[in-house]
Parts: structure tokens; C-alpha cells; sequence
């Protein structure tokens, strides 16, 4: 009897304890949410405030939006609506959705600016904040045309023989061992592939140990990024890094050490090269002061280390959807098999670039677009928004819009877009991004992956496994982009 009454008094005490710390907390995050709101005030004609979701310890949604992307815009659509706010640490951002308000939003685009560090905190900061994509004014015209000339249209189409003997060289080793049929995860057989394309066109050639030290840097970048800025929390904050977590400071230092180490090597071992490489003249400005020390490496490590990651997702999205259908694989073979590859990769209305266009579609590298501010006023979806508020769009939900796509919007069917105006595509799709800030390596990206895809399919027939079918949208979580799990066959074709 006297064990019963401990035992339920414990019970009853332990539950107390837990609903008054969980209430608490409820109670906390409502408390610092309608204190931010009356800081940054977001209302419309009615003078109802922006609706979205309570502020989170300590990261607000900046976590959840790109590690839970697909879920959280579902769940925000249908709670909030065409147009909400969420939390990026303390700063809100407005998302919105409808090509209408992302038209009237990027109306004055040229002035956009980036938010500081993405609204990501101080480690994030350390990696990445003084790059281009982050940066805005003449910092940034600097930048882009340091690197824009390497990327350009031209430029890209003149590189093309070269990326697609690479191309059929990559695919040619896929498996070391020569077997006729193999199986291989798809983000592990692609990765190297666009990684040191990438790194080919900016350091010029690559010997065997400069690419093995190359890729050992970008694991140290990415493991920092896994480890650290994707937690959030302390790593925001330089101070509380440098208290809490001095291991994380030293990782994140001897990365600094070993990237700026690799970078000054390849400038002094190819200066006096007679064909000058990107990598010489950049360290040259740097040492001239026209660009900082930090401008450069964060601007490489953004091309080389966080594509590695976006490059890596969509070509294994596209290999995984073409493994998938294989009606579409033999209608492909027909239209490259007639043509040479540097030709095919550059035509922008055949099954290559709608199966291309079809994958990024699908699979946008972010649920939520980078953070950008108007310096104008805005009226979005009713609401006014203030000058130099973070707005971003809401990818997988413009990219998904049965409205515009259809009700099998859902699928892979890249026959779609023989159907759909340029025009049109400006703002229901979200691919390389909206008006000036657009993707840099737009035309190289997409000449690069078509060559895999031409050369993979000229050598192999490929499929899925079963598991991999049954659960297609299955992605590994310690990387902040969505990169697929399934394994793909890989069986030689009969010359
Ligand atoms: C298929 C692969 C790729 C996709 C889907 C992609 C997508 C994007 C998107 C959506 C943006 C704009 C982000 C924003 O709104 O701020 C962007 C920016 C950028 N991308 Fe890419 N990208 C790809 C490949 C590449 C490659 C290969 C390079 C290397 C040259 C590159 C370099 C950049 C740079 C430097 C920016 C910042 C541009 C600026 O702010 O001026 N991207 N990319
Ligand atoms: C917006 O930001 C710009 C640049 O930081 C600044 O010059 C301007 O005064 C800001 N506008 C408002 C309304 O705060």
C-alpha cells in the first residue's frame, strides 16, 4: 500500500515537473515571438499581423528549412497560407509563393541585397560570408566579374570538347574493377565527377596528390558544415563557440590554414605556366588589394565545396529519374545517338534539356531560396513589407504548383516543358534563381551534367533497385542540401 502511494505521488510529481518545464518553454518561445513581432511589425490593410510560426530556441526555423524543407512547406502552406513569416535566429524572413508576388518582388531585383551571412550566425560566417553569393554594392560587381568571364556562354561552349572527353573518361572508370554489371549509391558514382570539373577550370589541370589534397579539404569544409553550422545553437555566436566548443574553433582554423595552404601553392606552381588559369589572376588581385584574402577563398569555397553538394544532388537526382524510366532512356539514346555530344549539350529544347529542366524542378538543391531584401517598400500578398526585409520564395512550392504544372505535377515527365513558353518558366520555376543574383555557373553546370548524362548512356543501361524505387524521396540528413540514398545498376550495353 505505502510502495502504491510512493509510487503514484512520484509519478504524479514527475508529470507536474515535466508539463510546467514544457508549458514553460511554449510559454518562453510565445513570449520572445510577440516581442520580435512588435520589432519588425508586418501588417496589412486590416492591420492584422503577418501570420507563421512561434519562434524556436535558438535558431527560429533556419534549421528546419533546409533540413526539413519538403515537410515544413507543406505544414507552413497549410497552417499560414500564400504568404508567411518564419524566424532565421532572431530576423524574420518572409517566404512567399505565388509567381505574382515573385515577380512584383524581384521588380527592382538590380538593387536586391543578400542578408549578411544568409541570417546563418558566425560559423556559417567563417566559411562562406564574404563570398559572392553573399555579398552585395561594388564588393560583389568586383567578384562577379573576377569569376564571370571563366563562366560565360562562350567561354562554356568553348570548354565543351574538353569537359566531354572527361566526362567519357569518368564514365569509362566507374567501376575500377571493369565489371560489365555493377551497382553503386548515385551520389557516390557522380560526386567526383562535376568536383573537379569545377576545380579543372579554375586551377587549370590537376596531378593525382593535388586532387587527393583538394578533395581532403572540401571534406574537412563539408564536415564543418555537418558538424557545427547545421546544429546551430552555440554556433552562431563566435563567443560562445570559442567557450563551449574550442574543438570546433580549431577544426574551423585548421581548414582556414589548409585552404588558404592550397590556394597560394596552386598560384605560385602556375604563375609562370604559358596558358594563365583562373586561380593565377585572382590571387594576383588579392595581392593588389582589388579583391580581400577573404572575398577569394570564401568565393572558391562557395563554387568548389558548397556545389560540390548542389552539383552532386542534381546529377544524381537526373540519373536516379532516367534509372527510373526507362522509356525515356531509349528515346534519349535516339536523339544523342545521332550527334556529337559537344552539340547536344548546348540545345535547349530537346528530351536532354527537358530532362534536365524536369530534375531541377523536382529537386530544387534548396526548399527555401537564399534570404534577399528589397530597399523599396513592398506590398506581397496583401501585406506591406518593410524596406531591406529577408524575403525568399518557397521552391517546392512554385516548382510544384499543379496550378501551373498540372495535376501530375508530382512526376517525372519532361515532355512537359515542350509544351510551356520560356516566358512563362521566369517565375514558375525556380532553378538557377531569380533576375541579377542568378547562378554564376548556370551554362557550365548544365553543360557539364548533360556530358555525364550522354556519355553514362552511351556505356550503360541503368535501373533502380527495388529499394530504392519503393522509396525514392529517401535523402541523407547531415548535409544541407537534399542528396538521394538509392543505389543504381549499372549493366554494359553490347557495343
Ligand atoms: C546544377 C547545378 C547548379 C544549380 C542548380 C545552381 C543553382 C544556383 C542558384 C539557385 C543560385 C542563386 C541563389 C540565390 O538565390 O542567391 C546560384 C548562385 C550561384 N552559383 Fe550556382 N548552381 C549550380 C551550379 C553552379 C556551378 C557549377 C558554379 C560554379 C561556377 C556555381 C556558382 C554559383 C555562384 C558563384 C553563385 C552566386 C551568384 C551571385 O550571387 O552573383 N553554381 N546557383
Ligand atoms: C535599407 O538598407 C540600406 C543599406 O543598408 C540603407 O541605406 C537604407 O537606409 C535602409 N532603408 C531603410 C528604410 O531602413
Amino acid at each position: 500500500m505505502g510502495q502504491l502511494f510512493v509510487a503514484l505521488a512520484t509519478g504524479l510529481i514527475v508529470t507536474s515537473i515535466w508539463l510546467l518545464v514544457r508549458n514553460a518553454r511554449t510559454l518562453t518561445e510565445k513570449i520572445i515571438t510577440k516581442l520580435l513581432v512588435v520589432l519588425h511589425p508586418i501588417k496589412d490593410a486590416q492591420n492584422t499581423g503577418i501570420p507563421g510560426p512561434n519562434w524556436k530556441p535558438f535558431d527560429g526555423q533556419t534549421l528546419e528549412k533546409f533540413l526539413d524543407g519538403k515537410a515544413r512547406t507543406e505544414e507552413w502552406q497549410r497552417c499560414y497560407g500564400p504568404i508567411y513569416r518564419i524566424w532565421s535566429g532572431t530576423t524574420p524572413e518572409i517566404v512567399i509563393t505565388r509567381p505574382e508576388d515573385i515577380r512584383s518582388f524581384h521588380s527592382d531585383s538590380a538593387a536586391h541585397n543578400k542578408a549578411r551571412s544568409s541570417n546563418a550566425g558566425w560559423m556559417f560566417h567563417q566559411l562562406l560570408g564574404e563570398c559572392m553569393g553573399l555579398i552585395n554594392g561594388p564588393r560583389w560587381t568586383a567578384l562577379r566579374n573576377e569569376f564571370g568571364p571563366t563562366y560565360a556562354h562562350s567561354a562554356v561552349v568553348e570548354k565543351a570538347s574538353i569537359l566531354s572527353v572527361e566526362a567519357r573518361e569518368y564514365v569509362d572508370h566507374l567501376d575500377p574493377q571493369r565489371r560489365p554489371g555493377f551497382r553503386l549509391r548515385a551520389a557516390d558514382a557522380v560526386s567526383r565527377f562535376p568536383f573537379f570539373c569545377t576545380a579543372t577550370s579554375i586551377y587549370g589541370p590537376l596531378s593525382s596528390q593535388e586532387k587527393d589534397q583538394l578533395w581532403s579539404v572540401a571534406q574537412q569544409n563539408l564536415a564543418i558544415m555537418g558538424k557545427y553550422v547545421l546544429l546551430g545553437g552555440i554556433y552562431r555566436s563566435g563567443r560562445l563557440s570559442r567557450w563551449l566548443s574550442p574543438a570546433s574553433v580549431r577544426e574551423l582554423g585548421a581548414f582556414q590554414a589548409a585552404w588558404e595552404e592550397f590556394n597560394v601553392r596552386m598560384f605560385r606552381t602556375r604563375r609562370e605556366k604559358r596558358k594563365l588559369v583562373p586561380i593565377v589572376e585572382l590571387w594576383r588581385h588579392v595581392e593588389e588589394g582589388l579583391v580581400t584574402k577573404d572575398e577569394a577563398l570564401h568565393t572558391l569555397s562557395e563554387i568548389l565545396f558548397a556545389n560540390l553538394d548542389v552539383a552532386t544532388g542534381t546529377l544524381s537526382w537526373l540519373v536516379i529519374f532516367l534509372a527510373l524510366d526507362e522509356s525515356v532512356q531509349k528515346q534519349l539514346r535516339e536523339e544523342l545517338g545521332g550527334r556529337p555530344a559537344e552539340e547536344s549539350c548546348t540545345k535547349k529544347d530537346d528530351l536532354l534539356a527537358y530532362c534536365f529542366m524536369e530534375t531541377l524542378r523536382l529537386r530544387p538543391f534548396t526548399a527555401f531560396s537564399i534570404p534577399e531584401s528589397s530597399p523599396n517598400d513592398k506590398i506581397l500578398g496583401g501585406f506591406q513589407i518593410p524596406a531591406n526585409t529577408s524575403v525568399v520564395v518557397s521552391a517546392l512550392h512554385v516548382n510544384y504548383n499543379k496550378g501551373f504544372w498540372g495535376q501530375d505535377s508530382d512526376q517525372f515527365r519532361p515532355g512537359r516543358f515542350s509544351a510551356v513558353k520560356a516566358l512563362d518558366l521566369r517565375y514558375n520555376l525556380f532553378s538557377f534563381g531569380f533576375g541579377t543574383r542568378k547562378c554564376l555557373g548556370q551554362r557550365f553546370g548544365e553543360v557539364m551534367l548533360k556530358l555525364f548524362v550522354i556519355h553514362l548512356l552511351g556505356r550503360y543501361d541503368i535501373s533502380l533497385t527495388p529499394a530504392a524505387r519503393a522509396d525514392l524521396d529517401k535523402v541523407g540528413r547531415d548535409n544541407w542540401v537534399p542528396i538521394p540514398e538509392a543505389d543504381v545498376f549499372f549493366t554494359e550495353r553490347k557495343a
